[in-house]
């Protein structure tokens, strides 16, 4: 799908999840004021606007689509010189990230699969500091609320699949990150998006592609 219908029916007023994903990103790089940052399902960089170059070295954002990530580029490369990574990646048990402070998932583990995003997460416990990630609750409305733009969302809404927080920090639990925090923010919709952090468990380390810890 076009990045702007995505964007146009994301900041529409009936759904307004583009600005509240902004703000929460702002309050994710406040928090953990990271050096290394991930981004996963970075798509436009919703937020990237926040991220202060003095006081970053690298940002790493990961997208399965190329699209996306060159609107990204397009938009971010003056601010963020060459601290800006852009991979064209699938989130998934086999992909291995660079060491990041802060690793954050906002609406994409949806997309990915509970187990297979713990896995991931698994597989990447030595190089992140916290992950911070966002879900949805979809109360009444479906997976994707209705605006002008909504028949566009028709493939997104198949592959995705909703996401009970305990169902995250259970899988999460296995892949040894325990949870640091939850939060909820109501939007317009009755939806309500759900923050919630992790850190890897002491001394977990990177587990191979079945999660199994090596020897
Ligand atoms: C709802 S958008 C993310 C919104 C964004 N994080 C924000 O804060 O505004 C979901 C993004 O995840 C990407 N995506 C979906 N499945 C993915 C996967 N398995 N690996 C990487 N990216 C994926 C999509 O291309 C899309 O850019």
């Amino acid at each position: 799908m076009d990045l702007e219908v995505y964007e146009r029916h994301m900041s529409d007023a009936r759904v307004g999840q583009l600005q509240q994903l902004h703000a929460i990103t702002g309050e994710q790089l406040c928090e953990y004021s990271p050096r290394a940052i991930g981004v996963l399902g970075v798509a436009g960089g919703n937020g990237f606007d926040l991220i202060d170059p003095q006081t970053t070295d690298a940002v790493f954002g990961y997208d399965v689509n190329a699209d996306y990530l060159d609107a990204c580029e397009a938009r971010y490369r003056d601010g963020l010189g060459n601290r800006l990574h852009l991979i064209e990646a699938c989130v998934d048990r086999l992909l291995r990230i660079e060491r990041v402070d802060l690793l954050i998932a906002n609406l994409v583990i949806e997309y990915v699969g509970v187990e297979e995003f713990a896995s991931f997460a698994g597989a990447n416990a030595g190089s992140i500091g916290v992950l911070s990630c966002v879900i949805q609750r979809n109360g009444a409305a479906g997976f994707v609320s209705s605006t002008a733009y909504t028949s566009s969302f028709d493939i997104l809404a198949s592959v995705s699949s909703d996401i009970e927080p305990e169902m995250l920090e259970s899988a999460m639990l296995g892949a040894a990150f325990v949870a640091v925090s939850r939060c909820e923010y109501p939007l317009p919709n009755g939806k309500t998006l759900i923050r919630q952090d992790f850190r890897p468990s002491s001394g977990a380390q990177s587990n191979d592609a079945a999660g199994h810890a090596p020897p």
